[in-house]
């Protein structure tokens, strides 16, 4: 399976900033699957940027709905039109920043999919379930909530608590996790579960992405901060197995 290196911009990144970037990722992503998710201002612009590459550009959220009243909020529908391909859904921080429960984020998933979206669902754990030992628990809850029926998408393993922070898990713990999650997915896909690719995030960076990328089941990475710049996205590119 190739291995997939997301690069998740969150609220950064200008349209100025847009050719430096571009120019910078080089010959990156031959054989691997590279995507950029930009902010939506910067999708189109980004998938212009790199038409003739590889690489291909997502979102960080979508609407439930599909079109309609609802001020402020970018539908599927519309970012599959413009030519986005993936689209980040549950992310900590709009869970936690504006109270996206797990059916918001499976229902979010349907309307993405329908849209011909890819979604990346993601799961993780904050510092005090990891202290308070429920770190497996939180995470098979939030699988068994936010995966749909008949998923066809990727799975993004975020421990809260190493977004931004600079801290990782042991390989061990990564391992650990993403063993729980590949059992908790065939039990909920079946046969799609068992090869879906379950992506690691948080602080990746290139120093250490050879070792998380190399633990048994991480199949590519979701990379915030890192990914901002160029020669540290191709970097953690050029750390994936083959
Ligand atoms: P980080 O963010 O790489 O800056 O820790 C990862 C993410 O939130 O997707």
């Amino acid at each position: 399976m190739r291995p997939m290196i997301a690069g998740n911009w969150k609220m950064n990144g200008t349209l100025a900033a847009l050719p430096a970037f571009v120019a910078g990722l080089g010959r990156t992503g031959t054989d691997v699957d590279l995507l950029i998710c930009p902010p939506f201002p910067l999708i189109g612009p980004m998938i212009a940027a790199l038409r003739g590459t590889a690489i291909a550009v997502g979102a960080q959220d979508c609407a439930v709905e599909t079109a309609g009243a609802h001020t402020g909020d970018v539908s599927a529908v519309l970012l599959a039109e413009i030519g986005a391909s993936h689209v980040i859904l549950g992310h900590s921080e709009r869970r936690a920043d504006h109270g996206e429960t797990s059916s918001l984020v499976r229902d979010k998933a349907r309307t993405a999919i329908a849209a011909g979206l890819i979604p990346i669902i993601c799961v993780g754990e904050t510092l005090d379930e990891r202290e308070a030992g429920e770190a497996e628990t939180v995470v098979r809850a939030q699988l068994a909530g936010s995966v749909p029926d008949h998923f066809a998408g990727l799975i993004a393993y975020e421990p809260v608590w190493a977004i931004g922070t600079g801290k990782t898990p042991t390989e061990a713990d990564v391992a650990a996790m993403h063993a729980t999650i590949r059992a908790a997915l065939g039990r909920q896909l079946g046969d799609a579960g068992t090869t879906m690719r379950i992506l690691y995030g948080g602080s990746v960076k290139p120093s250490n992405a050879a070792a998380l990328l190399a633990v048994p089941e991480v199949g590519g990475a979701l990379i915030g901060g890192a990914s901002l710049q160029a020669d540290d996205f191709s970097a953690i590119a050029a750390a994936a197995p083959r």
